[in-house]
């Protein structure tokens, strides 16, 4: 019997070492760990964000990885093990309470992300992300340096890209107003400038609208859709007031194609994120008919007629089958 215990346990560490040694020590001294392509350095001020990173205990929330299954979360470059090249301890992590951070970098301005650290709530106002201002300035300067460096060489791209197009907004912008608003307009391609809204203008259809508006527009743009929501102080530019739009439409001129371009794509170089990830088609046009109808007072679908609102259950929903008559609903 005793030798029986013997075996077991000498065997069973045996099972335990060999594993670990397939799985840990082999791997660490024949993979050759060399930077993949778009990986680079960290600057001063992004490792001390990363350091930041790792105190706030980011990684619980947040992944830094994608993996060829992902791409549902529109992923933009799957994860290789030399994006990864020198960083110890990696934080790759295993929960996504929030999105993967991996690709994180140009993805907002700056000025989004200052806004959203001080108070996710004011960017996204249904976000579970706890607010980081306690942190105070130079800390944040520092973590958005560390998230806009996510993604090396390729972040570096979409950051330039943003800060580009930035430069084009804020003159736009000093402008004044009105031609802020022709300026973005023509940024927009011309079918869409001619589209009539897709989804009529309905009660439903706006009830909807309003709901999208609190759950994801509001913090910037406000209740009453002037530009002054809480993360609008934070904002170069600052979200335009929507009644303007009314002086830029010409009786009958369609605005619903103009709002769900740029609702869609968002508009880059401003801290209007794009919404093509978070909402799908039917919402975007339900939350342009709203702007319109309460902002603007505007009805894109003059000539047209009221369509069928979405709650609508149909006639069967009562247990009347068309198909089966009357016996249908008495069974
Ligand atoms: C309790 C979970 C939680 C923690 C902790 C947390 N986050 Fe988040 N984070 C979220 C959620 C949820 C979102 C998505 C909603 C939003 O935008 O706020 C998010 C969004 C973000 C985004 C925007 C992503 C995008 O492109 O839309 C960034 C950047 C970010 N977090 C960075 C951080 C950093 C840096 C820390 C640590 C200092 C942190 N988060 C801590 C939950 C968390
Ligand atoms: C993080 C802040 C932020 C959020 C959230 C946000 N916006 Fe914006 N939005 C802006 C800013 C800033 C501008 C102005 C850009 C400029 O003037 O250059 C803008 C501009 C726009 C415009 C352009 C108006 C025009 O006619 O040129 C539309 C339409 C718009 N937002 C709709 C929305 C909708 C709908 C939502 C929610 C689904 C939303 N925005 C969420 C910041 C935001």
């Amino acid at each position: 019997m005793r030798n029986a215990n013997t075996i077991l346990i000498l065997g069973s560490m045996l099972v335990v070492l060999a594993a670990t040694f397939a799985s840990v020590m082999w791997p660490l001294y024949t993979m050759n760990d060399t930077p993949s392509d778009t990986w680079r350095p960290l600057t001063g001020l992004e490792a001390q964000g990363r350091l930041l990173y790792l105190r706030n205990g980011c990684t619980y929330c947040h992944s830094q990885y994608i993996r060829p299954q992902d791409w549902d979360i529109g992923s933009q470059r799957i994860a290789q093990r030399g994006d990864y090249y020198g960083e110890s301890p990696h934080q790759l992590g295993s929960e996504r309470t929030g999105p993967d951070l991996s690709q994180e970098g140009g993805e907002h301005t700056d000025d989004w992300q200052v806004a959203h650290f001080v108070n996710p709530r004011s960017t996204r106002p249904r976000s579970l992300m706890p607010r980081f201002a306690f942190e105070g300035e130079q800390n944040i300067q520092a973590l958005i340096a560390y998230v806009q460096s996510l993604g090396g060489k390729r972040a570096d791209d979409r950051v330039k890209v943003q800060r580009y197009w930035r430069e084009k907004m804020i003159a736009a912008y000093k402008k004044g107003p009105d031609a802020n608003v022709e300026w973005l307009h023509s940024q927009v391609p011309a079918t869409w400038r001619a589209m009539p809204t897709e989804s009529a203008m309905t009660k439903a259809s706006i009830a909807r609208g309003e709901k999208v508006y609190q759950d994801y527009c509001i913090g910037c743009h406000g209740p009453v859709g002037d530009g002054n929501g809480p993360a609008a102080p934070y904002l170069t530019p600052r979200p335009l007031n929507f009644t303007l739009l009314k002086r830029h439409l010409v009786e009958g001129k369609y605005i619903g194609g103009i709002l769900y371009y740029q609702i869609m794509n968002g508009i880059t170089g401003s801290a209007m994120p794009y919404f093509k990830k978070d909402l799908e088609s039917a919402k975007i046009w339900d939350v342009g008919n709203f702007i319109e109808y309460s902002f603007i007072n505007h009805r894109d679908d003059i000539y047209r007629k009221e369509g069928i609102p979405a709650s609508f259950e149909g006639r069967d929903a009562g247990g009347y089958n068309p198909a089966l008559g009357l016996k249908g609903a008495e069974k």
